[in-house]
């Protein structure tokens, strides 16, 4: 088929790629010219684990390119998908995005004879697609929905970190249909997927992606508040408490008599907090809609509140060893919002920084892509160094925020070593095992004492 992607940022590019690897004919529109033009170059712009290869196979084929040029690329498509921000202002979902490129689709459907089908790929809230949506395109294209052109929602679940592969084998594909014609022009799109399909009505496929999200937030407040428990309570260590739960057979069912650890699990685990572009903002919107709808939602309040404590619960602990933090030499472990990513949106590494610097402590930070982050986007008080060396040496205090696996493979008796104070926090639970030097202060999360002092999980 013939495809046109509005957005190409992570899901926008992600989504074109792959569609075009499935075989169809992609166009990938974007308004930053400068994006437009690194995708053309085969250089994504931002790092996805397996994206350049596939990008060059499909450029290569002439299945798919990047373009400025939206009037054209929706012309020449029988299917567009828009995938166009929507982040949170104030806490309620803004559309400003998604309002300009659908006025825009919606005037160049009026000047076209054949019957196109839009599709919501961004995550919005129940009720835009089938009230906001249509009425923009009906109202710019001159035509009805349903009749003049098709309209669909369709959720998109990939994560950063995993985009290809999750896009590539997805556990579910969420159709919601205005009419008949675009459900059946979806399930073309999707005729190489085998995994289930649930076909709905807008709204359920709005609601199902946010529903997602809100569990998974709920998942890590959730053992974070466990954390807190065992951060007050002496004796108690919140990894060995979440083995204990893990185990449970309703989360890890035992299959001919092997455990199984379904992933998610993984959000079962305290840390310093979730965040991204994603899990913040989606459930900072849908509590905003359910208050606009009178329902008040406390749960998910509680889940962002949880969430918004733990970068402070880490600067707290960084007080505890080593005193007014003004001038002391602090060495971040990770930038982005997890690992896997160079997404540094709604990070709690950035969290936990802006509360260091204003504590005036001296800031540096070890990130795979630390030399890759625009001007900008990271405070330039943050030194950001490559070698983990230059971070060590002299500090007063290092605190893991994000996984990278690369981390914990590091020499840490030599590297602590090079330390002032041997102050090693780690927010992630990451070091446990880790070799380091006998006199290192190693604190981690949920637990009121240094699990080196104490029985550790057998
Ligand atoms: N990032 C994720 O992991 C993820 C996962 C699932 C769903 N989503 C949802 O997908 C949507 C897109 O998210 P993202 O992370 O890809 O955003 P992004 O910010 O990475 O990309 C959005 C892109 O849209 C472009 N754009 C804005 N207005 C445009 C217009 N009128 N015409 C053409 N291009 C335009 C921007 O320049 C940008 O490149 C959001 O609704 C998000 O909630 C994101």
């Amino acid at each position: 088929m013939k495809v046109t992607v509005v957005g190409s940022g992570y899901v926008g590019l992600v989504t074109g790629v792959c569609l075009a690897a499935d075989g169809h004919e992609v166009r990938s529109v974007d308004v930053q010219a400068d994006r437009i033009d690194a995708i053309n170059r085969c250089a994504p712009p931002f790092y996805e684990p397996g994206l350049p290869e596939l990008l060059r196979s499909v450029t290569q084929s002439g299945r798919f390119s990047g373009t400025t040029d939206l009037a054209r690329a929706v012309r020449e498509a029988e299917v567009v998908i828009i995938a166009v921000g929507t982040p949170t202002r104030g806490g309620r979902i803004d559309l400003t995005a998604l309002e300009g490129a659908l006025q825009s689709i919606g005037q160049i459907l009026a000047c076209c004879e054949d019957r196109k089908t839009v599709v919501m790929k961004s995550t919005v809230v129940p009720g835009t697609t089938d009230t906001l949506a249509r009425s923009i395109l009906e109202c710019a294209s001159g035509k009805n929905a349903g009749q003049g052109f098709g309209l669909a929602m369709n959720p998109e679940f990939l994560r950063e970190g995993s985009a290809v592969q999750d896009f590539r084998n997805p556990d579910r594909i969420v159709i919601g249909s205005w009419d008949d014609a675009s459900a059946r022009a979806m399930d073309a799109l999707y005729a190489g997927y085998s995994c289930p399909r649930v076909h709905t009505t807008p709204r359920n496929a709005e609601l199902a992606k946010y529903a997602a999200n809100a569990l998974l937030g709920t998942l890590i407040s959730f053992s974070n508040e466990v954390a807190a428990i065992c951060e007050s309570v002496p004796g108690t260590d919140v990894q060995t408490v979440m083995e204990a739960l893990h185990l449970d057979r309703r989360l890890s069912p035992v299959l001919e008599g092997v455990v199984v650890r379904p992933q998610v699990l993984t959000y079962l685990a305290a840390g310093a907090g979730f965040g991204g572009s994603c899990l913040p903002k989606d459930i900072a919107a849908l509590l905003h809609f359910g208050a606009e709808n009178g329902v008040a939602m406390p749960l998910l309040r509680s889940v962002l509140d949880v969430n918004l404590a733990r970068p402070a619960k880490l600067a707290e602990m960084l007080r505890r060893e080593l005193g007014a933090l003004n001038d002391k030499k602090i060495a971040l472990l990770g930038l982005a919002f997890k690992p896997g990513t160079d997404d540094l949106r709604e990070s709690p590494a950035l969290r936990l920084a802006a509360v260091l610097l204003q504590e005036r402590a001296e800031l540096f930070a070890v990130d795979p892509f630390a030399a890759n982050y625009t001007p900008g986007s990271v405070d330039p008080r943050i030194r950001r160094a490559v070698d983990p060396r230059e971070a060590f040496r002299g500090a007063d205090a290092i605190v893991l925020v994000t996984a990278w696996p690369q981390f914990i493979e590091w020499n840490w008796e030599t590297l602590v070593a090079l330390m002032r104070t041997p102050v090693v926090l780690d927010g992630r639970n990451a070091l446990r095992g880790v070799r380091m030097p006998a006199d290192t202060r190693y604190r981690c999360i949920g637990t009121a004492e240094s699990p080196r002092e104490t029985a550790s999980v057998g």
